[in-house]
């Protein structure tokens, strides 16, 4: 599997800051994420009973593994918890079919949204209806 370098850019004994050490988890994401794929088309590619446990078993420690990794990074830039946050309340939106337009005026997370509902009964940002 392919890899940037994680600490191509450090000097001996100089510790990573917060943001390098977001940019490294971010990385180890990529690779729990690549860990999964891969483990899961082995689960599919086999008719081994065996096999298939002690890969549904790694592949459920590999999406914990990513969720950990996540959370670290969320906690490392709050930044990009807030823009997942607003991913989330986005992510409502258009799964309810709102219009490009409705997106734009979107602001942030919009709280008590139904998905499939089309309508957003209270925001942050925007109302959709
Ligand atoms: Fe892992």
């Amino acid at each position: 599997m392919p890899q940037t370098p994680p600490f191509h850019f450090l000097q001996p004994g100089r510790k990573l800051t917060d943001s390098e050490l977001a940019n490294a988890m971010r990385l180890d994401i990529e690779a729990e994420l690549d860990a999964i794929n891969l483990y899961t088309a082995h689960l599919e590619a086999t008719d081994s009973e065996e096999a298939k446990a002690i890969l549904r078993y790694v592949i459920a420690e590999e999406q914990e593994h990513a969720a950990l990794f996540t959370e670290l990074v969320h906690r490392l830039d709050p930044g990009q918890r807030e823009r997942n946050r607003q991913g989330s309340g986005k992510y409502a939106l258009v799964a309810s079919g709102a219009t490009h337009e409705q997106l734009k005026a979107s602001k942030g997370p919009t709280v008590g949204l139904t998905v499939g509902s089309g309508r957003a009964v209270q925001g942050r940002g925007s109302s959709v209806e």
